[in-house]
């Protein structure tokens, strides 16, 4: 028996465990091949590519020659007609190169199946109509244009007749799969662009041993019998007919679906690939709804199956496609005398650009099979799956996916920008501002007392009273209200804004009878603040969705002690201002004593964390640490970013109440993700990808796509029921497809969002370990924020990402329960101490110094 399905073991009475997972696994066995079995294959791709260039057309692989003699080279100029025929659709395409920028117009034809089947006549008459009606729809009827076509099946050519414009794709699964690439042709012309028609390998046989029972089947029922047989391997018109037949015969087995072979389970061609990708990227539940969709009633346990059988059809795929790659990207090193080659291969096709795990598997097979060579897909941004493409356009322009050279830059880059803002002349032209904190440890225990807890600047503003006490050990003992903060009193004046909070905090203490004491108070800002003591704190700029006017510049606690004199109902004693990260920070410091970086991951984004005070320039001592809250929201806005910001967050920045400013931010931080989400959306439906090009009003309103619409599609239980909610709240009629591309598109943004607070975060800790002068660290980092807590695989990437880039670290992730609150309370907790002990110790030098007095007057 091979590999097992460990997770079946969960779902069946234990009694049929062992049948079930052994009889499943028997029948998926044939489907994963070992890594001598796939350097075989590779060999035997090789030894097809040079058959075929021998034989001139009559070998397995036919290697035709194209006569395409360059790739295109940003030169190309004038308007061309491209029509590309061979995939799901027939597409006219109108393409105006202009000083190296294309513009391309299209619009998509259906071919009715029994043209697609009927004879040539009718397809060649069908395709005059659509491009009859494209050039009047493009206004262009008696314009002479050069046509090029591509024509996605294999054919023999003697020349050129148009100047075709398709030559950039060099390799495809649409709903077939092909290879092309450019061959030594003789010495004069050098190179000739080669369509391979790989499909073809196996047709003599020589896949014979890999070949299984249900790859045969589909071969009998399929048009051309015993051709293109590695075709019908890998690529998307047959394993959705390979998954069927996989489960008809676990049905008649009794294995699946209670042993009922439905009519439906029976009908060629109903489980079509996209379900595959659906099925694998999505949980149990919808794997339920989609079967359900196909009137397959399955249990629990009948999803994990499918999902499995799903896995093993689609990675065999992926692993010969990565075997046939191998073999030719050797083919191409090998033709041009290197020892190691750097190769781009252009990729389109919708199961590359659609399957959650086809490109990864695809890739790393190759890089297993072609030690020699490193090859970069790159996904052709037109095609047959133009939705997927653009998504994976963004996808490489956002580095989501786990571009981990571009992180490593991007830690590398924050690091040197650390080391800039803490420097006293670099400071002033940094973008990170590295502000000292005034704190100086994270709690010891020693603290108690009662406190009251302003947390201001996150999605709540909370008051807070903390008491910490000390019998037999620290308890903390908490009661907290929200209060709202109104847009108006958010962008009105600032009077007005310290006026509202001093409203709620008396109405809090009222609340909590104790408007008569003078409680000492700890003031989370969660904004950039310039501190010189504990108990001062000048807003730097407002962040988020904070602009009430004239607080910028402007120390807060004076703005908060004098709307609270204006009052004069109560009085407060604020003794410590503390950013939210700090306030984190020290909450969890308070549970785990190694606790040394805060970070926030909501609304905004922010860190903070322990420097070393002989590194921090702008604060006198060079004994011991401080606590400095980095502003990594800011990280970027002196253009550091700019090779990775993307036109969406460009327009997000322009659209925002602070442009040019927190940039980094404005690419990660919950305020902006659902923002990103709704504008590459609208991006997509104005091209006609998704939402059959319709846009709605809604979809169109700024806002409209929150972050938590993201979180919730990201859910694998009900995120595709969520899909549909929240779509069809934005007015649109979501088809299948859709909800799958939208899907992708909220996974693009998240993905990149803990990638690049992973990249910073990774930037700290290296700061740490350095500093500690270890070879290895072992610390904490306290989080909060509720992208972070929200999100439901948010924290487990960003885990992953920062183990990957900082491997020699063990960090404990520790999420606040409390919010920064208590962290507060504690910082208030060390101030007041101090306070209240020089008070006491002032109060003993005067009584000392006036008993004296007395003494020598008496005295003498
Ligand atoms: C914590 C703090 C807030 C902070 C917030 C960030 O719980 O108590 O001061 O601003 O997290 O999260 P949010 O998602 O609300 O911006
Ligand atoms: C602010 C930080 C804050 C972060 C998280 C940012 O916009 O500049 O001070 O820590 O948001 O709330």
């Amino acid at each position: 028996m091979c590999h097992h399905n460990r997770f079946l073991l969960l779902n069946v009475a234990k009694s049929d465990i062992i049948s079930l997972v052994f009889q499943v696994d028997e029948t998926l066995c044939p489907f994963k091949l070992s890594q001598e079995q796939l350097q075989l294959v590779k060999a035997r791709m090789r030894a097809g590519l040079e058959a075929g260039l021998k034989t001139k057309g009559s070998s397995a692989i036919k290697m035709l020659p194209s006569y395409v003699y360059r790739t295109p080279d940003g030169t190309e100029h004038g308007k061309y007609l491209a029509l590309d025929l061979g995939g799901t659709n027939f597409r006219a395409m109108m393409v105006n190169f202009k000083r190296q920028n294309a513009r391309l117009y299209h619009k998509i034809y259906t071919i009715p199946l029994e043209i697609m089947q009927g004879t040539g006549e009718e397809l060649f008459d069908h395709i005059a109509q659509c491009v009859s009606d494209f050039l009047d729809y493009m206004g262009m009827k008696n314009a002479h244009l050069p046509a090029g076509f591509t024509f996605s099946f294999p054919c023999e050519q003697t020349a050129i007749d148009t100047v075709s414009v398709d030559i950039k794709v060099l390799w495809g699964w649409r709903t077939g799969t092909n290879v092309c690439y450019m061959e030594e042709v003789d010495a004069e012309l050098s190179k000739m662009c080669i369509n391979t028609e790989w499909g073809g390998l196996g047709d003599d046989g020589s896949l014979d041993d890999i070949i299984t029972p249900y790859d045969m089947e589909v071969n009998q029922n399929s048009i051309n019998p015993g051709r293109q047989r590695f075709e019908k391997l890998t690529s998307g018109m047959y394993l959705g007919e390979i998954v069927r037949q996989v489960l008809l015969d676990l049905t008649r087995g009794g294995l699946l679906f209670r042993g009922h072979v439905t009519e439906t389970l029976k009908t060629p061609g109903i489980f079509e690939t996209k379900y595959l990708s659906q099925i694998e990227r999505w949980e149990k539940l919808c794997v339920r709804s989609i079967l359900q969709q196909l009137g397959l009633k399955g249990t629990c346990d009948d999803s994990i199956i499918v999902k499995e059988v799903c896995g093993a059809v689609s990675r065999r795929a992926a692993q010969l496609c990565g075997a046939g790659m191998a073999a030719v990207v050797d083919k191409i090193r090998e033709n041009r005398g290197l020892d190691h080659l750097n190769i781009t291969v252009g990729v389109d096709g919708a199961l590359y650009k659609l399957h959650p795990h086809f490109s990864r598997v695809l890739k790393d097979t190759t890089e297993v099979l072609a030690p020699q060579c490193n090859v970069t897909f790159l996904p052709s941004e037109e095609g047959s799956g133009k939705g997927a493409a653009l998504i994976s356009a963004v996808a490489r322009q956002m580095h989501a996916d786990s571009l981990s050279g571009t992180l490593l830059d991007i830690m590398q880059q924050f690091r040197r920008e650390l080391a800039k803002g803490l420097g006293r002349d670099t400071n002033p032209t940094a973008a990170l501002k590295m502000l000292p904190t005034f704190v100086r440890s994270i709690p010891d225990g020693s603290e108690k007392g009662d406190f009251i807890a302003l947390d201001l600047g996150g999605s709540n503003f909370r008051i807070l009273r903390v008491k910490v006490s000390h019998e037999k050990k620290q308890t903390v003992q908490m009661e907290s209200q929200i209060y709202d903060t109104p847009e108006d009193i958010i962008h009105g004046s600032g009077t007005r804004l310290f006026d509202h909070v001093a409203e709620c905090l008396g109405d809090f203490m009222e609340k909590q009878n104790i408007k008569d004491k003078k409680l000492p108070v700890g003031f989370t800002f969660s904004f950039p603040c310039q501190q010189t003591k504990l108990d001062e704190g000048f807003l730097i700029t407002w962040t988020k969705r904070f602009k009430a006017g004239g607080v910028e510049g402007m120390d807060v606690v004076k703005l908060l002690n004098k709307a609270i004199k204006k009052r004069g109902d109560y009085d407060a004693d604020i003794m410590a201002v503390v950013n939210d990260t700090v306030g984190t920070m020290m909450t969890c410091g308070f549970d785990d004593q190694r606790c040394e970086v805060g970070i926030i991951i909501g609304t905004g984004t922010n860190a903070c964390y322990m420097e070393e005070l002989r590194n921090i320039d702008l604060v006198e001592g060079d004994e011991g640490r401080m606590c400095v809250n980095t502003e990594w929201g800011a990280f970027g806005d002196d253009g550091r970013l700019e090779d990775i910001r993307t036109e969406f967050d460009r327009e997000i920045d322009r659209g925002s109440i602070n442009p040019g400013k927190q940039l980094f931010e404005k690419m990660v931080s919950g305020m902006y993700m659902g923002e990103l989400v709704r504008l590459i959306l609208v991006k997509m439906a104005r091209e006609g990808l998704v939402f059959e090009g319709r846009i709605t009003p809604e979809l169109l309103t700024k806002g409209k796509f929150e972050t938590k619409h993201i979180s919730a599609i990201e859910k694998s239980k009900e995120g595709l029921s969520k899909a549909r909610e929240i779509l069809t709240r934005l007015g649109v009629e979501p088809s299948t497809d859709d909800f799958s591309l939208v899907s992708q598109v909220c996974t693009v943004v998240s993905f990149r969002s803990a990638n690049l607070i992973a990249a910073a975060l990774a930037g700290i800790l290296m700061r740490l370990k350095e500093n500690k002068g270890v070879a290895r660290l072992r610390t904490t980092v306290g989080i909060d924020g509720s992208l972070y807590k929200m999100h439901p695989q948010y924290a487990r990437r960003l885990h992953k990402a920062v183990r990957r880039l900082v491997p020699d670290t063990d960090v404990r992730f520790l999420l606040s329960e409390s919010g920064s609150g208590k962290g507060a309370a504690m910082v208030t907790a060390v101030a007041y101490r101090l306070t209240y002990s020089s008070r006491i110790f002032w109060s003993y030098l005067q009584s000392v110094h006036a008993f004296f007095s007395i003494y020598h007057r008496n005295v003498f």
